[in-house]
C-alpha cells in the first residue's frame, strides 16, 4: 500500500478542476438533451458517463488528491455525475415512450384490410369421383387394381374373347398406334385389366380397376374420344349372377343414396356368358317416370323409370381359360362402367365436355367435395 500522496501533480489532478468538472457536466447534459432517439442516448451515455468519459476520469483522479481536498472533489464529482445519471435516466423514459407511442402507431393492423389470400385449388371431380368409387370397393374388401392405357391388342380384345375376326370388335371404335403390325392400341375399354389380374394373380381375385380409355368418337354432349371407365371383377368359387345383382346394387345405393338400386337387361358381351345391361333407378323421378308435376315423364329417364348405366355378366369359360384360371373350379362375375357418365347422373351435369374443358370454376364447385 503506498502512503498518503502528499505532494501531488496539480496537472495529473486538472481534470478535478470545478471549471472542468462543470463543463463536462454542461456538455453531458447538453448532448443527452439533444438525443432524439434512445440509439443518440446510448451513445451521449457511453461518452459522457462511460468508463472513458470525462467524469469517470476524474473520480478516478480523486485518489491522487491529498486527503484534505479529497472530500470536496468527492462531493463535486458525485454531484456531478449524479446529475448526469439523473439526466440520463429522465432522457431515457422520455425517449422509450416516445418510441413506444411510434410503434403503437406504425406497427398498426389493420385487421378490416382485404388479404391477397391465393384462391384454393380443387381435386378434380373425376379424381375425387374414382376414389369414391374405389373406396366403396374397398370397404367391401376389394382391391384396386391398374393397367396401361396403351395395351397390347391381345389383352384388349383376344384374351377377352374377341378374336381377330369378332363382329364386336367393330363395336369398339379403336385407336390403332402404328406400325400397326405391332398390334398395340390405345385401351378401348378397362377390361383388358381383368386378364392383367388374372394372369398375374391367383383366384380368389376381387379388383375394380378405374381408369381412361379411347374411342374414335366425335366430341359432343355425349361423348368423348377419351373417358374413363371403372372394371369390377370378382373370381372365386361358385360364383353366381347373385352375388353380382347384389354387388351392383350396394355400388348404387352407396354412390346414389338409399332406394337406388340396378335393373338388370340381357345382352351380349363377349367377354361374359349370360350377359346383361345394368340400368339404374333414375335418381330424379327415383323410379316414378314421372316429373314433379306428377303427369308428365321425367325429362332424364324419359318416362322409363331407370337410365342406363353399364354392362356385366358371368365371366365367359373362354376368358377364364385364355387367363390361366380354371373355369371347372372357378367361376366370377364382371362389370364395366362409364364414370364420367356415373358423375353427370350424380351431379345432374347436361354436358360430359364439362368434365374435361379444365373450367376452375366447374373443378372448385364438383371436385372440393363428393
Ligand atoms: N367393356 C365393356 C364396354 O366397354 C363394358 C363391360 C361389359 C365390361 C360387360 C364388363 C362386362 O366387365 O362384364 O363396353
Amino acid at each position: 500500500m503506498s502512503g498518503p500522496n502528499n505532494e501531488y501533480d496539480p496537472v495529473e489532478v486538472a481534470p478535478l478542476q470545478p471549471e472542468e468538472i462543470e463543463s463536462a457536466t454542461q456538455a453531458a447534459l447538453t448532448a443527452i438533451a439533444a438525443a432524439t432517439d434512445l440509439e443518440q442516448l446510448k451513445q451521449a451515455r457511453l461518452d459522457h458517463a462511460g468508463d472513458r468519459s470525462a467524469l469517470a476520469l476524474a473520480n478516478r483522479e480523486i485518489g491522487a488528491l491529498p486527503p484534505q481536498a479529497r472530500k470536496e472533489a468527492g462531493q463535486r464529482v458525485g454531484r456531478a455525475r449524479g446529475e448526469v445519471n439523473k439526466a440520463l435516466a429522465a432522457r431515457q423514459s422520455v425517449l422509450e415512450a416516445e418510441h413506444e407511442a411510434r410503434m403503437l402507431i406504425e406497427e398498426t393492423v389493420d385487421l378490416t384490410l382485404p388479404t391477397d389470400r391465393l384462391p384454393v385449388g380443387a381435386r378434380h371431380p373425376l379424381t375425387t369421383g374414382s376414389e369414391l368409387i374405389a373406396d366403396i370397393f374397398v370397404a367391401m374388401g376389394w382391391e384396386v387394381a391398374e393397367g396401361p392405357v396403351i395395351e397390347a391388342e391381345w389383352l384388349n380384345f383376344d384374351a377377352l374373347n374377341l378374336g381377330p375376326d369378332h363382329p364386336a370388335r367393330t363395336m369398339q371404335d379403336t385407336f390403332w398406334t402404328d406400325p400397326s403390325d405391332n398390334h398395340v392400341v390405345l385401351r378401348t375399354h378397362t377390361s383388358p385389366v381383368q386378364a392383367r389380374t388374372m394372369l398375374t394373380r391367383e383366384a380368389p381375385i376381387y379388383v375394380v380397376c378405374p381408369g381412361r380409355v379411347f374411342r374414335t368418337d366425335e366430341y359432343d354432349a355425349t361423348h368423348s374420344p377419351m373417358f374413363h371407365q371403372v372394371e369390377g371383377l370378382a373370381i372365386d368359387e361358385g360364383i353366381s349372377m347373385a352375388h353380382l345383382k347384389g354387388t351392383l346394387d350396394t355400388f348404387a345405393a352407396q354412390m346414389f343414396g338409399a332406394g337406388i338400386t340396378t335393373r338388370f337387361r340381357p345382352s351380349y358381351f363377349p367377354f361374359t356368358e349370360p350377359s346383361a345391361e345394368v340400368d339404374l333407378t333414375c335418381f330424379v323421378c327415383r323410379g316414378t317416370g314421372l316429373k314433379d308435376n306428377g303427369a308428365d315423364p321425367c325429362r332424364t329417364c324419359k318416362g322409363e323409370g331407370w337410365i342406363e348405366w353399364g354392362g356385366c355378366g358371368i365371366v365367359n369359360p373362354r376368358v377364364l381359360r385364355a387367363c390361366g384360371v380354371d373355369p371347372e373350379r372357378y367361376s366370377g362375375f364382371a362389370f364395366g362402367m362409364g364414370i364420367d357418365r356415373t358423375l353427370m347422373f350424380r351431379h345432374g351435369l347436361e354436358d360430359l365436355r364439362t368434365l374435361f374443358e379444365g373450367d376452375i370454376r366447374f373443378t372448385t364447385a364438383f371436385g372440393s367435395d363428393l
